[in-house]
């Protein structure tokens, strides 16, 4: 019915054996799965559960909100509301667009960086995912600036033509690709500590070294 049982490749089991946890109910930082084994959970949704689940004024917001109906499918005044909060939070950021999932937030962001700079390379480190936008499913290749040779099947070569997959942790290796595409390079996008690969942490210096660099 569902492929793999899953509904995103990061909740896969394949390449590890097993079947994906169906996962019932959550509590603060447990969840319980259909066969009510119950787990400590350090994933936390990928990151927004930071009040942990079902927490009691999340929830009863949430249920006051239904009331007045979820999707309009317009502008409405709670998204200005957010966006206050984003922005009084990050105050080097200008402007925000609300998107529905990590894969459309990382295609937006090339599209604007490529559009910004008028240039098609991007740069991006073996083993990080940024979700299943084509030009993103880029594994690897083998030496210093490889150009994409895509990792999923459906997408065609040409569209990851313009994708630099890198190895992680390698400054020299970014360097070598921003002095090989001088002024060709629209973006580097990372996961600063690669939670897709087993949380990798990055190296001393590796990423002031990515930023001097870009
Ligand atoms: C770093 C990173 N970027 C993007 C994505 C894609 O997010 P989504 O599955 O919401 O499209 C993920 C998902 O695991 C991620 O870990």
């Amino acid at each position: 019915m569902i492929p793999g049982g899953v509904n995103s490749p990061v909740r896969a089991f394949r390449a590890v054996g097993g079947d994906p946890p169906f996962i019932v109910r959550g509590q603060g930082s447990r969840v319980w799965d259909a066969d009510d084994n119950e787990y400590l959970d350090y994933i936390g949704s990928w990151g927004p559960l930071i009040l942990g689940h079902a927490d009691p004024a999340v929830v009863e917001v949430i249920s006051r909100a239904a009331h007045d109906g979820v999707t309009f499918g317009a502008s409405t005044p709670a998204e200005a509301d957010l966006a206050e909060v984003v922005l009084s939070a990050f105050p080097h950021m200008q402007k925000v667009r609300f998107v529905s999932s990590g894969t459309e937030a990382t295609m937006s962001a090339i599209r604007l960086a490529r559009a910004y700079t008028k240039r098609k390379y991007i740069v991006k480190f073996e083993g990080c995912y940024h979700g299943h936008a084509d030009a993103l499913l880029v594994k690897a290749g083998s030496g210093a600036a490889t150009l994409g040779i895509p990792g999923s099947a459906g997408v065609p070569d040409e569209f990851v033509q313009f994708t630099i997959a890198l190895p992680f942790n390698d400054a020299e290796a970014v360097e070598f690709a921003f002095k090989k595409f001088k002024h060709q390079i629209a973006c580097v996008i990372v996961e600063p500590v690669v939670g897709n690969m087993g949380c990798v942490l990055p190296a001393q210096g590796y990423l002031e070294r990515l930023r001097k660099v870009t």
